[in-house]
């Protein structure tokens, strides 16, 4: 039971009633009461009438007595709500009793197309493909976790004019080296040799461009050598994938290459609907509402002046697909923010065109930057764009090492099993505990810390709770009854509740960052429940109460991290 949007409920009708039409009770925890609202402050400065006489007139209409909540007017004008301990104890008791934990599966189950990761064939996957790939990640567990159906799609840059330079130097190297050389995850070398060569020499730029029209002639040599090119960086990315402990397999894969036969029909439709415009050779749709900065209309180009597709054309395609084909009415990109216009600009043109319509929408989950700690853009010491794999293997190294030195005792199995947990939780938490438009720094020692806003936090919380609850020697009572009495036991039984109302906001907003803060609340409210209540040391009822409560801690904590896609440890 969601407490929050229990009160609300109640309040809502109460607030109509004085208001005569809608108003949301904004209803929020506060360190005064459990909770507040301070909607009548607005409504009076609406109404023109004195603040405190609103709250009075809402409480005079609510009815909440029969959920446990005593209400009262404060200050200029809130309303103070408090549980009694006995509606608290019955709310956590149902909790206890759920294997979801208060949150029920949706309703109205949505087909939603997730777009994330969408790394580049035989190129290095860099940071920006990290933030993708665990948002994303995060987004598919959420969704699937609440009932909807959801399809992972790894948007993989696997077209385009590149592809004949990197064919020609695949050729040049010999099938069996290049293919060696790319699967053992060296893409950026063998990308800058084909790159160097096209650059220095006409004749393998000639070479290039004549590998380009064979392949997209369909010529069997060149697609079988494009293919190996494909394959063997999907292989690579997969081991990645592995690494980050992320559910993106081999199915998901699905290049902008397989959208390839779709683009003449639709730059041909966007023609006959008569949005298709000429503009120096090329083919432009113009979506109102965009302009550049001297304020001339803005060219999404479907068609180049040499007659080809690119980009845009295939996001296009790959979006009409999704509705049509596979009945998305949640079409989610998780794509850096410097992209923001290029899907804005696609998703105004598929509206233009009828493609997009509701019910399906399309959300464009932008990211921000990852900086070093001098604030600006990672790069390695040689001034290059980090390789995500380092910056992976780095985390988990540091994060093995403090296993060890905090522990020396630990064999060498159970410090890397820890090692990974923790150094692969913690990149990923450092990610998700931020706003996810906002940029952020890459600090080994914060994200590393045992103390603070971390996955170590929250990891070490859970293994203690799991700890303490192998000590007690007895199993957990599911449905033991609930006592809470003790300040502390209050506010880890508020936190407890909280959680469904913090998912279900989730489901719409995204905003992994909440999720990330809930848990650190929570952690945090179990170690001064901890600290304050002897739990092993308390007997009968009020111990069997408290395990209860360390458990139904420990349960959240554990199902919270993991649709962070962040494991947690019986042991740290
Ligand atoms: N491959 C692109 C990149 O590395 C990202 C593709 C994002 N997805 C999409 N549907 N455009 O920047």
């Amino acid at each position: 039971m969601d407490l929050e949007k229990l009160l609300s409920d109640r309040l809502a009708p109460a607030f109509a009633a004085v208001a005569g039409g809608p108003v949301d009770p904004l209803v929020r925890r506060s360190p005064r009461a459990d909770f507040q609202s301070d909607a009548a402050l607005a409504l009076a400065r609406r109404l023109g009438r004195p603040p405190r006489d609103i709250a009075a007139a809402v409480l005079a209409h609510a009815v909440l007595d029969d959920v446990g909540v005593s209400a009262e007017v404060s200050g200029p004008g809130f309303l103070n709500l408090r549980v009694t301990d006995g509606a608290l104890a019955d709310l956590v008791a149902g909790l206890a009793s759920d294997a979801r934990l208060g949150v029920p599966p949706t309703a109205t189950p949505q087909t939603v197309v997730v777009d994330y990761s969408a790394p580049n064939v035989a190129k290095e996957m860099h940071v920006g493909h990290l933030r993708s790939t665990v948002i994303g990640d995060a987004a598919v567990r959420l969704l699937d976790w609440l009932g909807h159906r959801v399809v992972r799609v790894n948007h993989l840059g696997d077209w385009g004019t590149p592809f004949g330079m990197l064919i020609e130097h695949l050729i040049d190297l010999g099938e069996a080296d290049a293919a060696q050389n790319l699967s053992m995850g060296d893409l950026d070398t063998f990308y800058r040799a084909a790159r160097v060569k096209f650059d220095a020499d006409e004749a393998f730029q000639e070479r290039s461009r004549l590998r380009v029209v064979a392949l997209q002639g369909g010529d069997e040599r060149t697609r079988r050598l494009w293919r190996l090119l494909v394959t063997q960086s999907e292989r690579y990315f997969l081991t990645v994938y592995d690494l980050l402990d992320v559910t993106l397999s081999a199915a998901d894969f699905r290049g902008e290459s397989a959208y390839n036969d779709l683009l003449a029909g639709v730059v041909d439709d966007l023609d006959r609907l008569g949005l298709l415009l000429p503009s120096g050779g090329a083919g432009c749709v113009f979506p109102p509402g965009f302009t550049g900065r001297d304020g001339e209309p803005l060219p999404l180009i479907v068609r180049k002046s040499d007659g080809g597709y690119g980009y845009p054309a295939t996001d296009l395609a790959a979006l009409r697909q999704r509705v049509g084909e596979l009945g998305a009415t949640r079409l989610l990109y998780v794509v850096g923010l410097p992209q923001r216009q290029h899907f804005a600009m696609v998703f105004a043109v598929a509206e233009a065109a009828g493609w997009l319509c509701p019910p399906a929408r399309a959300e464009h989950l932008g990211f921000g930057s990852i900086l070093g700690t001098d604030g600006r853009m990672l790069r390695s010491r040689a001034g290059e764009s980090v390789k995500l794999v380092g910056l992976l293997e780095e985390a988990v190294a540091r994060a093995t090492d403090l296993a060890r030195s905090r522990n020396p005792e630990l064999d060498a199995g159970t410090a890397d099993e820890i090692g990974r947990a923790v150094g692969i939780g913690a990149i990923k938490y450092a990610d998700l505990s931020v706003d996810r438009t906002k940029d952020y720094v890459l600090d080994w020692e914060r994200m590393l810390a045992l103390d603070g806003n971390t996955a170590p936090y929250l990891q070490y919380a859970y293994a203690r709770i799991r700890s303490v609850l192998r000590r007690a020697g007895t199993a957990v009572r599911p449905d033991a009854p609930i006592v809470v009495a003790q300040p502390a036991e209050r506010a880890l039984a508020v936190e407890l509740l909280g959680f469904a109302g913090v998912v279900g906001e989730l489901e719409r907003s995204l905003e992994f960052h909440q999720l990330a803060g809930y848990l650190h609340r929570l952690a945090t409210a179990f170690n001064v429940f901890y600290e304050r209540c002897p739990v092993l040391r308390a007997t009968d009822e009020l111990r069997e109460s408290r395990l209860l409560l360390a458990e139904l801690t420990a349960r959240t904590l554990r199902q919270g991290l993991h649709l962070l896609g962040i494991r947690t440890l019986e042991r740290m």
